[in-house]
């Protein structure tokens, strides 16, 4: 109930303005983002590294209602791979990236969104790194695989986002569990009807269980994406069952969340992904990285009522 509140308060403009202008917001934005620019981000990514960890960066943005946006978000990206360019950081640092913000909504949104990636892949290639398409609400889903598609033809590295929530999540695994395909597996974090989603915590965890037994078996290259530790420890399992070398698969978890779980994973040898967003449009971001879990949302209760 709490987190369907919480993610319809993700798309409402006067929450959002209300969060966005409380004094101490800020002080939770931290934990979560690092920063609102590129120079902040990119510190955080070489700290990171330093650490032993991989990194996806996340140019926040989301549900672009102007093509100018998607136009800005995409130059953005470019900036952004561009640095990654010049500081030899690509072999450890990709980028994550939402079709909507390159401009999946808009009129023709599927062609300008798939353009825009197309750019984004390219400055990819240039930096030595590659792009994982991030998954939104359930309505952008089959648009989202189509682009992935598309992509895939000239950026053959390209990752996807399956959400174990959704009903045919094992089917798009199947799908996506060829050679050379790299598919991050998480729980799901929009709000979606019992129709297309599993609603029930046990059910969306059995389903990712389901989906990490074909990624793992599979020929790809899997991206198992939680923080969850029954599931970092069967993911562990079936590593061991289908014979993976650590180098064949990774962990991936949020900036911010089990940290030091991060860096545990990381000293026994598995390779480990850390999705670092930034940019000044994080209220949606945030407000599911409330809506997961209540501890989280305690957080930021307390430090508003603290400070
Ligand atoms: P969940 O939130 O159910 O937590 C399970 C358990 O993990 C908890 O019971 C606890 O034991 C532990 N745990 C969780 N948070 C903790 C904390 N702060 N401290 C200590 N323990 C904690 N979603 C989406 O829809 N599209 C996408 O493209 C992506 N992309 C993405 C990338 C990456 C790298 C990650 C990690 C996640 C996403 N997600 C996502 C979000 C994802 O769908 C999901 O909402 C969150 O990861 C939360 O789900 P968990 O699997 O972590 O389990």
């Amino acid at each position: 109930m709490l987190r369907q509140v919480l993610l319809a308060a993700s798309r409402s403009g006067g929450v959002r303005r209300l969060v966005e202008t409380a004094p101490y917001t800020r002080n939770v934005v931290r934990r979560f983002v690092a920063g609102e620019s590129v120079a902040g981000a990119l510190a955080v990514t070489e700290q990171l590294i330093s650490d032993g960890l991989l990194i996806t960066l996340d140019h926040l943005g989301e549900d672009t209602v102007e093509a100018s946006q998607a136009e800005t978000i995409t130059g953005r990206y470019e900036e952004l791979l561009g640095r990654l360019a010049q500081n030899g950081s690509g072999s450890r640092a990709e980028v994550s990236v939402k079709l909507t913000a390159l401009g999946q909504l808009l009129d023709d949104g599927e062609k300008i969104a798939l353009e825009n990636a197309r750019r984004v892949c390219a400055a990819a290639r240039d930096a030595n790194t590659t792009v994982t398409l991030d998954m939104e609400d359930h309505t952008t889903v089959d648009s989202t695989l189509r682009v992935l598609r598309k992509l895939r033809e000239e950026f053959p590295s390209t990752g996807a986002v399956i959400q174990a929530y959704l009903r045919r999540a094992e089917e798009y695994c199947a799908a996506l569990a060829d050679e050379g395909s790299r598919v991050r597996l998480c729980k799901g974090a929009y709000s979606a009807p019992e129709s297309v989603a599993f609603t029930g915590r046990d059910e969306i965890d059995r389903s990712y269980v389901r989906c990490m037994k074909v990624l793992m078996g599979g020929r790809g290259y899997p991206m198992l994406a939680t923080h969850d530790p029954r599931l970092i420890e069967i993911g562990g399992s079936l590593a061991g069952l289908h014979g993976r070398e650590p180098d064949s698969f990774e962990y991936q978890m949020l900036y911010g969340i089990r940290p030091n779980e991060q860096r545990r994973l990381a000293r026994l040898g598995a390779q480990v992904r850390v999705y670092v967003p930034y940019g000044e449009q994080w209220y949606g971001y945030l407000m599911r990285r409330l809506a997961e879990r209540p501890a989280n949302l305690g957080f930021f209760l307390r430090s508003l009522a603290t400070k």
